[in-house]
């Protein structure tokens, strides 16, 4: 096997240094026996010559600072070229988020600033190729999130490391301005102090009706709610929910499964709206019921689950991400540093599986809120902090922190099972978030 591969291997070398010297970092592969991988980067090589106008980018940053806009183009075979259409710094140094408003045409760029004393958040213009600066914003360093809200009249941003919420309204021009910050205070650490000795807000999010904020804070255990300004867009601080000391609340989805257009086009909560959080230190997957008062939102807890569902939770793990699938079947979460699955090597002539860490999908019930674990798929490498899918739901990006790649998952929408990479691309330091943009 390994003689017949050998002049195989060649050509391969000769397609990564092709790829290299025209900045294209491309890998297709499939689950299939070598020789039939093989064949399917020959059949991806004519599409490397082909414009770069294709209708599906993927922005993907990093902690080494870029961020890289790839081209995605897929077969009806499902053979997918992934192609480099350039890279801007100016996220620069820590690259930490990435966020698009597809109506504006922009892209929002956070920079966590863990070695400098203020981050930023920039402003991109999307456009036939890569990513381009519109404005840079100074603003509290720690930035890892940021969520569109009031219609796309603003933005609100969590600081993980800068214990703070900044809000921004959107311009014509696509830039940002300021209009308000709110501080975090704590008394005292909380269940574990090396991580819960301050406020951490972790991510920021908008409800159904786009008429609250929700603030997972993982170093003060707090679900921090804010009520918006629809004419000013500005925020209002309502009474925060503690969640179960220790939990370390880090990503969520709001779930309203009956929620309705209202008459001014505003969606209007229906009868059941559950808020499904994602723990970090406690490892737990949790859903509650929101109660919508004449004081905001209240939360009730319906369940909590460990994050691997049926199986123990290994030594070292560290739940990240949860989202929901697009047609809101599913729920997906993903968890590090436990690396009980593999994943095919990214080399598609080494047969050597490389270690994995794992994505989860879950059944939320429409009528109690209640999650049903499926199953813990290989997530493509180490450290999945963030994945999302495209709007059809039938392929994932997940960005993988400690493999320095990204890989596309194919993921079948019938039962919200990933498959194996269909592709990926390495060397990219410690991506942080890979977005989809779409036509
Ligand atoms: C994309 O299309 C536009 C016209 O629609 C053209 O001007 C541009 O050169 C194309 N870009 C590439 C990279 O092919
Ligand atoms: C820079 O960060 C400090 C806190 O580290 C903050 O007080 C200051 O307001 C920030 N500057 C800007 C322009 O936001
Ligand atoms: C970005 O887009 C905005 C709005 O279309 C435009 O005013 C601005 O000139 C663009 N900036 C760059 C650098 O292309
Ligand atoms: C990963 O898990 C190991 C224990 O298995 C632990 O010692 C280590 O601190 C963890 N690393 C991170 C980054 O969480
Ligand atoms: C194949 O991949 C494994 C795992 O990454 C690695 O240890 C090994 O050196 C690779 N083999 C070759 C021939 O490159
Ligand atoms: C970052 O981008 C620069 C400029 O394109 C490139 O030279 C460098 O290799 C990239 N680094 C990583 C880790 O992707």
């Amino acid at each position: 096997m390994w003689q017949v591969l050998a002049p195989l291997f060649t050509i391969f070398t000769f397609l990564s240094s092709f790829s290299f010297i025209f900045g294209l970092s491309v890998s297709a592969f499939q689950s299939v026996p070598a020789t039939m991988r093989f064949s399917h980067v020959l059949r991806a090589l004519p599409a490397l010559a082909q414009g770069a106008n294709c209708s599906t980018k993927l922005y993907v940053s990093s902690y080494s600072g870029n961020i890289t806009t790839f081209s995605l183009d897929r077969t009806t075979a499902n053979v997918i070229t992934l192609k480099n259409l350039g890279v801007t710094q100016d996220s620069a140094p820590q690259a930490a988020w990435l966020e698009l408003n597809s109506k504006a045409k922009v892209v929002y760029g956070v920079d966590e600033a863990w070695s400098t004393p203020n981050g930023s958040i920039t402003t991109y213009n999307t456009t036939d190729g890569a990513l381009v600066p519109n404005s840079k914003h100074v603003t509290y360093p720690g930035a890892v999130s940021t969520v569109l809200y009031n219609g796309g009249k603003a933005v609100a941003c969590a600081h993980y490391g800068g214990q703070v919420l900044t809000t921004w309204a959107t311009q014509a021009d696509g830039s940002l301005s300021n209009i308000g910050d709110f501080v975090f205070t704590q008394e005292g650490p909380g269940a574990y102090p090396e991580r819960q000795d301050k406020p951490h807000p972790h991510e920021a999010l908008v409800d159904p009706t786009d008429s609250y904020i929700l603030v997972p804070d993982l170093g003060s255990d707090l679900l921090r709610t804010f009520s918006i300004d629809k004419k000013t867009s500005k925020l209002k601080e309502l009474t925060p929910f503690p969640v179960k000391p220790g939990n370390g609340p880090r990503h969520g989805a709001f779930y309203a499964p009956t929620a309705k257009p209202g008459p001014k086009g505003n969606m209007v909560a229906g009868d059941g709206t559950y808020f499904l959080l994602v723990n970090e230190l406690s490892n737990t997957v949790e859903s509650y019921k929101v109660k919508y008062g004449k004081s905001g939102l209240g939360f009730k807890l319906v369940e909590s689950h460990g994050i691997y569902g049926t199986m123990a939770t290994p030594a070292g793990a560290a739940a990240a991400e949860g989202k929901l699938s697009p047609d809101l079947k599913f729920f997906h979460t993903s968890s590090r540093n436990a690396t009980i699955l593999t994943t095919p090597n990214p080399n598609p002539l080494n047969t050597t599986a490389i270690p994995s860490d794992t994505l989860q999908t879950w059944i939320p019930d429409p009528n109690t809120g209640k999650l049903t674990f499926v199953e813990s798929a290989a997530a493509g490498g180490r450290f999945p902090r963030q994945f999302s899918l495209n709007k059809k739901g039938d392929l994932a990006a997940v960005g993988l922190q400690q493999s320095s790649r990204f890989v596309i998952l194919p993921r079948d929408i019938a039962t919200g099972k990933f498959g194996e990479p269909l592709a990926s691309v390495e060397n990219l330091g410690e991506v942080t978030a890979v977005i989809w943009d779409e036509k």
